[in-house]
């Protein structure tokens, strides 16, 4: 397969587009997984751009993904939302897949707020919980999928990018005070994101387990890679929406109980959110482009 490579250029194409609809220069960058929508509803003097508009964005066919970009206020902050995301398995690249976080980052977004829907490979992690990232583990980057992968665009960042606290300390703490004041149920641990579609067999769980993963999805390390290489703060909050226990004959992950978690999750993650943005102590502390 032929490998795709971005330019500056395309990136700034891109982001002429969205400036079109908006005059507003967004500080921060969201990403709303499976069954998070309505929070981009609830954006202030909002314009609104189907993916399929701007020029290079990842498709995004899964059901609960609307993909659709959104651009206005949240919290009194100037946002641009992703409602849906393109997924690796939808057969986009991994370098499209992260397209759009260099887009709002020509845009102005200094600070990427990340959500996804995780199994809980965790034995203590209950559906309807929150999982703040403090760390991932990036399985498709060792294979050789990483959205860095090419010739390198100075302008965001180094060739070779640090991933030491990847998810900025201040903002994991500043989202587990918040959850701690709404008594929303929740933990700190480790990401994972495999590439999909097909779910894990529970040898695979019993494998994730055993090498220190608390939760796994088919999102959000390749966002955050792109984030971190051009020095944005990241944020990241998985909504557990199954348990995966890893033993054969158990349960497989059910599509019933995903909803049903969905439900619970949406408020949830919505409060911490809105609790971030909101909160005297959330600082936009990155550099200019
Ligand atoms: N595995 C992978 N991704 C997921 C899961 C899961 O069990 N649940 C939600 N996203």
């Amino acid at each position: 397969m032929k490998v795709e490579y971005f330019t500056m250029q395309d990136f700034q194409d891109a982001a002429e587009v969205i400036r079109r609809h908006t005059n507003l220069e967004p500080e921060v960058g969201l990403i709303l997984g499976s069954g998070l929508n309505a929070l981009a509803e609830a954006v202030d003097d909002a314009a609104s751009i189907p993916f399929e508009a701007i020029p290079n964005f990842p498709v995004s066919t899964v059901a609960g993904h609307v993909g659709r970009l959104v651009v206005g206020r949240l919290e009194g902050r100037a946002v641009v939302v992703m409602q849906g995301r393109g997924h690796f398995y939808e057969g986009n690249s991994i370098m499209r897949v992260g397209f759009p976080i260099r887009v709002m980052r020509v845009l102005g977004a200094k600070t990427l707020v990340v959500t996804n829907a995780a199994g809980g490979i965790n034995m203590t992690y209950r559906p309807g919980e929150v999982m703040i990232i403090r760390d991932h583990i990036n399985l498709l980057g060792m294979a050789g999928q990483n959205p860095l992968y090419g010739p390198n665009l100075d302008t965001f960042g180094p060739r070779f990018p640090s991933m030491n606290d990847a998810y900025t300390p201040a903002l994991r703490q500043l989202a587990d005070q918040v959850a701690l004041e709404a008594r929303i149920p929740h933990h700190l641990g480790v990401y994972i994101c495999l590439a999909g579609p097909s779910f894990e067999t529970p040898a695979d769980v019993r494998f994730l387990r055993a090498i220190g993963v608390d939760a796994v999805g088919m999102s959000t390390v390749p966002e955050v890679t792109v984030a971190r290489h051009s020095g944005m703060e990241v944020l990241g909050l998985s909504g557990i929406t199954n348990s995966l226990m890893g033993e054969e004959g158990g349960p497989a992950p059910n599509h019933e109980e995903v909803l049903e978690a969905g439900r619970l999750l949406a408020p949830r993650l919505e409060t911490i959110i809105r609790g971030v943005l909101g909160a005297p102590e959330f600082a936009v502390r990155s550099n200019n482009l």
